[in-house]
C-alpha cells in the first residue's frame, strides 16, 4: 500500500528565514501580496518589518489585521471582501494558527463562490485557491505546513474542520527567531498542540512510514525543549527545536490526521472558547490513558521519542512513565482545569452529549487507536472534572 503526502512546495528553515520572503515571492513569481495578520502582529512591529522588506524590493503589499484568535465565518469575511476585490496574486499569512487558518479561508473563498460551510469536511478542497505563503510566529499549530483550516460557525458553535489539498500553503517560512516575544503561556499552549500533534499522528490509523519519521522526529524536538522555552523565552537553542518540532509535527498530522485529542479539543474551544492548545492539553492526559491498551508500543515508542523512557524500559514501564509525564507538564506548565478556566461545570455537563456527538461527527475520534463511543466520549469529558 502506498500513502500520499502532501507538503508545502517550498520551507525555507532557520534563522532569518522570513528575511528571504522577496526571494520567496520571486521564486513563486508573485508580485502583488496581501498580507493577513493579526493587530498583534502590527503591535510587535512584525507586520510592518515585512512591509518594509517588500517596499525594499519594489514590492507592494497592502495588509489586512483584523483575523481573530479562533477565526470565526464573519471574522473573515471582510478579508474576503479585501481579497476579492483588491487585485492580489498570494496572500502572505503572518501570526500563529488564527491568522493562517483564516488566510487559507480568505484564499479560497477570495477565488471561489460558495461559504465556508460548503467546504466543511467531509468535503476535499483540492481546487487551488490564492497561494498562500505562511510565516508563523508560534510553535505551534503546524498550519504552515498542513492541509487545514478550522473556522467556527457561529451561528451553531461548531468548529468546521476543513480539508483538502487547497489548503496547504505553497510556502512556509520556519524563522524561530519570530517565536523569541511569545510569553510562557502562549508557548505552552502552542508547544503542547505540537506535542499532541506528534503523538495523535503516530498512533493513527492514517499513520503512514512517512508520517511516522516525521512525528518521532518532532517529538524528539519538542519533548527536551518544551520546559525550556517556557523557562527561558529568549533560549534560542530551545526555540529553534520547538519551532522546527511544530512544522514536522504539522507535517505528520497532515498526512496521517489528529485524533481522540483533537475531536474532543475543538468542541471545548467552540462553546466555552478555551484557546486550542488549552483545551487539548485539558484533555491529553485522560484521552491517552484511554488510548493506550489499544496502542501500548506506539504509545510507548513516544514515550521513548520525546525522551523520559528508555530503550530498556517495557512498553508497560515506558507508558507509565509517559502518563506521569503528560500530568507533571501540564502542572508544570500550569494548565489550568476548566474549573480554574472558569467553565461553569453545569453548562459543561449539559453539554457533553452534543459535543460528544460534534466530537464524534468531525472524523478525528475515528482514527484514534482506540475508537470511543459516544459515552465513552462523555465518560472522558467527566474526568476533567475530577471530584465528579
Ligand atoms: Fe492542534
Amino acid at each position: 500500500m502506498s500513502s500520499q503526502i502532501i507538503l508545502p512546495r517550498l520551507m525555507q528553515v532557520g534563522d532569518n528565514a522570513s528575511q528571504e520572503l522577496p526571494a520567496v515571492l520571486h521564486s513563486l513569481g508573485c508580485q502583488r501580496p496581501l498580507i493577513i495578520t493579526d493587530k498583534m502582529m502590527v503591535q510587535l512591529g512584525y507586520s510592518s518589518q515585512l512591509h518594509t522588506l517588500l517596499a525594499e524590493h519594489n514590492i507592494a503589499a497592502d495588509v489586512f489585521d483584523a483575523t481573530v484568535p479562533e477565526p470565526t465565518v464573519s471574522s473573515i469575511q471582510a478579508g474576503v471582501n479585501m481579497a476579492r476585490n483588491g487585485n492580489y496574486d498570494c496572500l502572505i499569512a503572518l501570526g500563529g494558527g488564527s491568522p493562517i487558518d483564516s488566510a487559507k479561508a480568505i484564499a479560497i473563498l477570495a477565488k471561489h463562490s460558495g461559504e465556508m460551510y460548503d467546504y466543511k469536511f467531509p468535503r476535499q478542497v483540492n481546487e487551488a485557491g490564492l497561494p498562500i505563503i505562511a510565516i508563523p510566529t508560534t510553535a505551534g499549530t503546524g498550519s504552515e505546513a498542513t492541509r487545514f483550516t478550522i473556522i467556527t460557525d457561529e451561528i451553531s458553535d461548531e468548529k468546521m474542520l476543513c480539508v483538502g489539498m487547497g489548503f496547504m500553503p505553497v510556502a512556509a517560512l520556519i524563522d524561530y527567531r519570530l517565536t523569541l516575544s511569545l510569553p510562557p503561556r502562549t508557548t505552552a499552549d502552542t508547544g503542547i498542540d505540537a506535542l499532541t500533534h506528534a503523538m495523535e499522528a503516530y498512533v493513527s490509523k492514517k499513520r503512514n512510514p512517512y508520517s511516522d519519521s516525521q512525528a518521532l522526529s518532532a517529538m524528539q524536538l519538542i519533548g527536551p525543549n518544551l520546559r525550556r522555552a517556557y523557562y527561558n523565552g529568549n533560549d534560542q537553542q530551545a526555540r529553534e527545536a520547538m519551532m522546527l518540532g511544530s512544522t514536522l509535527a504539522g507535517i505528520a498530522f497532515s498526512n496521517a490526521s489528529v485524533a481522540l485529542v483533537h475531536g474532543m479539543s475543538r468542541p471545548i474551544g467552540a462553546h466555552f472558547h478555551v484557546p486550542h492548545g488549552l483545551s487539548n492539553a485539558m484533555l491529553l492526559p485522560s484521552v491517552t490513558a484511554y488510548s493506550i491498551p489499544a496502542a501500548a508500543e506506539r504509545y510507548a515508542d513516544c514515550a521513548r521519542a520525546i525522551g523520559i523512557a528508555s530503550e530498556q524500559d517495557s512498553n508497560d514501564t515506558a507508558n507509565s512513565k509517559l502518563l506521569d509525564e503528560l500530568t507533571a507538564l501540564n502542572a508544570e506548565l500550569q494548565v489550568p482545569t476548566p474549573e480554574q478556566f472558569g467553565i461553569e461545570r453545569q453548562r459543561f455537563v449539559e453539554l457533553m452529549p452534543s459535543m460528544a456527538e460534534q466530537a464524534l461527527a468531525s472524523g478525528s475520534p475515528g482514527n484514534n487507536p482506540r475508537v470511543p463511543s459516544a459515552d465513552e466520549i462523555i465518560a472522558i469529558y467527566q474526568q476533567l472534572w475530577p471530584e465528579s
